[in-house]
């Protein structure tokens, strides 16, 4: 990782082999689609270390290769230096959300946390509060979460625009 970008965001899942390196990779393009890339990094992590090194699911790296998504994250577990590293850290369900919230080594820390669901629209935001895990589920539970995750990305994004121009 690069040292020198104002602003980064760390998304957050269990294994991190599904969704959160799916919503790293997602975003890295919304970033790079608006020009945004010096001043914006991503990275993804998961609360579970028992697939740290792995490269993603290949289901989900099958269903992002076909949208142009090319997931190249290998896994590994959040870590107490991600609170200071990190300027937002965006969980993909409670049960991600619950766990940083023990993991944050102060109470300024939580201030960084958020639920990937602040960020769903019109398509989402009135049936779902979570990215479900797709991990047990069929190809069409991939195809969901690449659907929530391009939605939300694309609105956090706009949502930190004020921010980046004050950088
Ligand atoms: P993720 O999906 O949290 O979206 O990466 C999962 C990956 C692995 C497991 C569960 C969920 N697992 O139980 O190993």
């Amino acid at each position: 990782m690069t040292e020198n970008k104002q602003y980064r965001i760390l998304f957050v899942c269990l294994g991190n082999i599904c969704r959160s390196p799916a919503a790293q990779t997602v975003m890295e393009r919304e970033v790079a689609r608006q020009g945004l890339q010096h001043l914006v990094e991503c990275d993804s992590a998961g609360t579970y270390s028992g697939h740290t090194g792995e490269k993603a699911d290949p289901r989900m790296r099958y269903a992002a290769g076909r949208r142009g998504i090319d997931i190249t994250h290998r896994a590994r577990q959040v870590k107490s230096d991600d609170f200071e590293r990190f300027d937002m850290i965006v969980a993909m369900d409670d049960s991600n959300y619950d766990k940083l919230f023990r993991l944050a080594p102060t109470a300024e820390a939580t201030d960084k946390i958020y639920r990937m669901c602040e960020f769903f629209g019109k398509r989402f935001s009135r049936d779902w509060s979570y990215v479900p895990d797709p991990y047990y589920e069929g190809s069409e539970g991939f195809e969901l979460v690449l659907d929530m995750l391009e939605e939300g990305c694309v609105n956090l994004l706009t949502r930190l625009e004020p921010t980046l121009k004050d950088k």
